[in-house]
């Protein structure tokens, strides 16, 4: 967002999204924290963020010692929210270790240059990403994570099953214009296959749950827009 949250807090806060942004983004924020906690207290020292954002959980979370934390992401992106946190002085947690690389392109072969071992199991996360990624980046990405994971490995995915209703929701039309943002067209053209049956032809074992499921165990209800979160799950799988 090309402006401070105050301003957008008084742009799009009649819209109706804005608070219901903030109330999810802060589920799914939790969400994945324990999941990838949970991976590193059973004993995964290989963590990977897939366009990881602005995201601070290597900085953020404790981690045992021993964890590597890998943060993938577009240059621009990493750069900007680097520069900050060293402004800041802050620290990471764990051993961190960002990987400037386009997820369209050969970003395995970055990730692996970075120090990425396959030998070891690992967490991956896809938090925020798969909408925004054309077909075959989706396939590639579900290929290359199983290629890269040791057995026990994990992965966690925030899934939307039906992206262009979502994005033609007046809610997020409406709301998205009053944030600046054209939302459609952050979306590429072609159908994807479910992370679901991706992950089954692969081998892993998976598990969904709907992100109004995920919010209720969380003691945090999403009331407010119950039809349009519908179509959004919180992915969990692991290789055998
Ligand atoms: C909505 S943000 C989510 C960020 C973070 N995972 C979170 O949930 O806070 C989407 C992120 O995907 C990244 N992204 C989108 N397409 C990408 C690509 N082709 N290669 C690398 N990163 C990409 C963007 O740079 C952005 O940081």
């Amino acid at each position: 967002f090309p402006t401070t949250l105050d301003a957008l807090e008084e742009r799009a806060g009649a819209s109706g999204l804005w608070p219901l942004m903030t109330a999810y983004l802060g589920i799914r924020s939790r969400v994945f924290d324990d999941f990838l906690t949970g991976a590193a207290r059973d004993g995964v020292r290989q963590i990977v963020i897939l366009a990881s954002g602005l995201d601070t959980r290597p900085f953020r979370l404790e981690w045992p010692a021993g964890v590597r934390c890998f943060e993938l992401d577009q240059p621009l992106v990493l750069d900007f929210k680097l520069a900050v946190l060293e402004e800041r002085g802050a620290a990471a947690s764990c051993a961190h270790t960002p990987v400037r690389a386009d997820l369209r392109e050969d970003w395995a072969s970055a990730l692996e240059e970075a120090g990425f071992d396959a030998t070891l199991p690992t967490a991956w996360l896809a938090e925020g990403l798969l909408p925004y990624l054309p077909p075959e980046a989706d396939e590639q990405l579900f290929k290359e994570v199983d290629r890269l994971s040791a057995s026990g490995s994990r992965l966690a995915v925030e899934h939307v099953s039906a992206v262009e209703e979502m994005a033609g929701d007046a809610l997020v039309r409406d709301g998205g214009a009053a944030l600046g943002i054209d939302l459609p067209s952050l979306l590429p053209d072609g159908s994807k296959r479910s992370p679901r049956d991706q992950l089954a032809s692969l081998g892993w074992r998976y598990d969904e749950c709907s992100v109004l499921e995920s919010a209720r165990r969380l003691g945090r209800p999403l009331e407010s827009a119950p039809r349009l979160m519908e179509h959004m799950f919180h992915a969990f799988a692991q290789r055998p």
